[in-house]
Order: structure tokens, then sequence, then C-alpha cells
């Protein structure tokens, strides 16, 4: 199986809540490295580059509000089948849907507020890491 990199936040309602240790200790619990981890306030900017994809969507506004109303950790994470596997520990996108043991099904408050966010895709992630990181501040 490949050796794969994803690309992760914490989302305010989760630091807000002092869930960063919770959410790592699931996150090395299924196997996957926290190789690069750093705790920022994200900008407007960022935000809106970052969930560009979502423009149109009517929550966007709210989603950028959300994501930069708070400190959020970022994180590039490491491992076989990296970027299912972490989906598959952050449960549904909405926690009512999500499965019994999943980061969002044990702390997301709601849709909006849920907790953790993963790269869909492999391409995806490697675009969503230099958004974030330097390469030396990443270390496998
Ligand atoms: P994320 O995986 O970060 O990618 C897009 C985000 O949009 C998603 O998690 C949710 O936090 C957010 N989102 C999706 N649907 C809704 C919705 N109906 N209302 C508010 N936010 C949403």
């Amino acid at each position: 199986m490949a050796i794969e990199r994803t690309f992760s936040i914490l989302k305010p309602d989760a630091t807000a809540r002092n869930l960063t240790g919770a959410v790592n200790a699931l996150i090395e619990k299924a196997g996957l490295r926290i190789i690069a981890q750093k705790r920022i306030r994200m900008t407007r900017e960022q935000a809106e580059t970052f969930y560009a994809v979502h423009k149109a969507r009517p929550f966007f506004g709210e989603l950028v509000e959300f994501m930069i109303s708070a400190p959020v950790v970022v994180q590039v994470l490491e491992g076989e089948n990296a970027v299912l596997k972490y989906r598959e520990i952050m449960g549904a996108t909405d926690p009512s849907k999500a499965a019994d043991g999943t980061i969002r099904k044990l702390h997301a408050k709601s849709v909006g507020e849920n907790s953790v966010h993963g790269s869909d895709a492999t391409d995806t992630a490697a675009v969503e890491i230099v958004q974030f990181f330097s390469g030396n501040e990443i270390v496998g």
C-alpha cells in the first residue's frame, strides 16, 4: 500500500474546546504520523483561497467567518493510504451521520463546526499542504 501525505486542519471549534491533544491521539492511534503541525490564526485571504471550490455555496461566507474566528492547527499527516484513512477516522461531514468512534461523532458540534478537515485526494492534499507549509517545516 502506498505511503501518502494528507493535509489536516483542527478547526476553531476544536481548538476552542482544548481538543488538539484528543484529536491528535485519535490520529496517532490510527497509525498516521503527524509530520508537520502548527497553530495559526488563519487570515480571511487564506480561508477564502483554501475554500475557493465552495465559493458559490450558500454556506461559503459562514464557513470563512468560522475558520478565521479562532486559532486552527494545520497539519501534514503521513502513512499508508493516509488520505482515505484520515477521512475514515474523521467520519461524515455531518456529525449526526458520522460513525461511532470517529472524530466528528465524538467531538463535532454541527455540519459547519465539524472539528476537522482532511484532503479528499492526494492531488488536493499536495495543493493544500503548500498553502500552509514550506518544505523544511515537514519532517517525515
Ligand atoms: P470541510 O471538510 O472542511 O470542507 C468544506 C466545509 O464546508 C465542510 O468541511 C464543512 O465544515 C462546511 N460545510 C459543508 N456543508 C455545510 C453546510 N451546510 N453549512 C455550513 N458549513 C458546511
